[in-house]
């Protein structure tokens, strides 16, 4: 029987959305085992450290209480790659993999350059066996090179790779990281794999029931990531179609996923219906899924999961459409406040938020938009803008451009101020905040006719309406 490692000291290499909350729960939840997460970004780990926990890089509620009970405890932030690699038995892998943006795949496959490059340097300062956890999503048999890679150093280490995907939500990550429905563990079927499992199974067992943790072989657990996110963002796009059909026909679409969710079948979970998915995860995973079935010649099944892409992208058309017809057919030196900006409420992160692409068709037709967000930067929203441009002219932008298109971008710490002497007012994220702004006030400051597009259907839209204000929602019709 190979022996199963007893884990005192893991390493995360990645010190992301996924990393830093991940291994901040380790870490509390295993105080005999000594975590280090590291990452090549200095700013990020310098704000990891930072002693004022509002710094933290990344924003998630519960975060900064966690970080605290177990910094400089069992937990460390650190640039020093590797001698944290090194020191470890165990080593997570949590950079980030981006789709393609060159070459083969191109806007497709997942762009694994960075992983590579971390299995070259574990191989590189390795002295001794380790066990490598895979926690970024990645296509299905990565393991595989993972294993190449690092098992031709011919320095005597032996590595064995398990898959180990997240699937924390943002926002919601340190919940979902207490309490998980399931922690997923793949691993080889050999001896040397089940014992490199254990060892993780061991890890999570300080918090988790055993029967949530479920083991598979790395394949099935490599796709079964792939599979959730998918079947995730297919709800939504499932949802958001009927709401374009609602819209026609006076229907409502919070009454039937209301009705709908009710069936034990279906769920009431992921039902609910918006101006379109965003985050880093769900496009970047089917587009990888995509590829992988273009690529083993399943058309058929590629096409298929490709649709809820497309569906994504007209919900977004389709919101920015609905602003620009009805402000008169053009938004043009119009003031358009924006409401949130964030993929979602409760997190700063703006990656394929809806409210860039958004923003992107008014741009477009020459508006003015003044953005108000609890938690994104002012430097985020300008990079996320500029970068939606360079994308669509597949070009980067000189200074005058950039001057130019930052010039009708105008970012409000008070969203007050954001929505005064608006023409319309969109929202585009669910923050909590907004459903009690003073209403009353914003109608007196904004121009008429008072325009509200609710991207998320959060506000009371007959309270708004009675105040005096037109309200457009998502999949309700007049
Ligand atoms: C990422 C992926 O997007 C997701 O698919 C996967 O499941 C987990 O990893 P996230 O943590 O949200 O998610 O990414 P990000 O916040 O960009 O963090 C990745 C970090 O890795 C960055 O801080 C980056 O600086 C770091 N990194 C990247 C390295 O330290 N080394 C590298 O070689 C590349
Ligand atoms: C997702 C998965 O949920 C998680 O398991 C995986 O690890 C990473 O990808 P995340 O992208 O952080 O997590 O957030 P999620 O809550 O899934 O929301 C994704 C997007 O879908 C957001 O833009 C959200 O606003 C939208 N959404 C979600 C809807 O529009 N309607 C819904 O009913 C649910």
């Amino acid at each position: 029987m190979t022996k199963v490692k007893k884990i005192t000291n893991i390493c995360c290499i990645g010190a992301g959305y996924v990393g830093g909350p991940t291994m901040a729960v380790i870490a509390q939840k295993c105080p005999h085992i000594k975590v280090t997460v590291v990452d090549l970004n200095e700013q990020r780990i310098a704000d990891w450290n930072d002693t004022d926990l509002n710094k933290l890089p990344i924003y998630e509620p519960g975060l900064a209480e966690v970080v605290a009970e177990a910094r400089d405890r069992n937990l460390f932030f650190s640039t020093d790659v590797g001698k944290a690699i090194d020191d470890a038995q165990m080593i997570f892998i949590s950079v980030n993999t981006p789709t393609k943006t060159y070459g083969v795949g191109k806007g497709m496959a997942a762009d694994l350059k960075f992983i590579e490059l971390c299995a070259r340097q574990i191989a590189r300062v390795s002295k001794d066996d380790k066990i490598i956890v895979e926690k970024s999503t990645l296509p299905v048999r990565t393991a595989e090179a993972l294993s190449t890679i690092l098992n031709s150093t011919g320095n005597g280490v032996n590595f064995d790779i398990l898959s180990s995907p997240e699937f924390l939500a943002e926002g919601t990550a340190i919940s979902d990281l207490h309490t998980p429905d399931r922690i997923l563990i793949g691993g080889e079927e050999t001896e040397k794999g089940q014992a490199a499992m254990e060892a993780l199974v061991a890890v999570y067992e300080n918090w988790v029931p055993r029967e949530n943790i479920v083991t598979t072989r790395v394949w099935s657990s490599e796709l079964s990531k792939l599979t959730a996110n998918a079947f995730l963002a297919q709800r939504v796009s499932s949802i958001n179609a009927m709401s374009a059909l609602c819209e026609k026909t006076g229907a409502d679409v919070d009454e039937i996923s209301r009705a709908i969710g009710a069936d034990s079948r279906i769920g009431s979970k992921f039902l609910k219906s918006s101006v379109g998915f965003g985050g880093s995860c769900f496009q970047k995973d089917i587009l990888n899924l995509v590829y992988l079935c273009r690529h083993f010649n399943l058309p058929e099944v590629a096409d298929y999961w490709e649709q809820v892409i497309k569906m994504n992208d007209y919900q977004k058309h389709r919101f920015a459409k609905n602003i620009i017809d009805t402000l008169f057919n053009t938004v043009s030196g119009k003031k358009i406040a924006f409401l949130g900006w964030a993929f979602k409420k409760d997190t700063n992160d703006t990656r394929e938020s809806a409210a860039i692409y958004v923003a992107d068709e008014l741009l477009q037709d020459r508006a003015e938009i003044h953005i108000y967000d609890p938690k994104v930067t002012e430097e985020q929203i300008f990079a996320d803008i500029c970068h939606c441009e360079e994308e669509r002219r597949g070009n980067l932008l000189n200074s005058e451009a950039t001057k130019d298109l930052l010039s009708r971008v105008i970012i409000h710490s008070d969203p007050y101020s954001a929505m005064q002497s608006a023409h319309a007012i969109a929202i585009l994220t669910e923050w909590d905040e907004f459903k009690n702004y003073d209403w009353q006030k914003v109608y007196k400051e904004v121009l008429k006719p008072a325009f509200v597009f609710d991207g998320r259907n959060i506000v009371d839209k007959d309270q708004l309406a009675e105040i005096g204000f037109e309200v457009y929602n998502i999949g309700k019709g007049k």
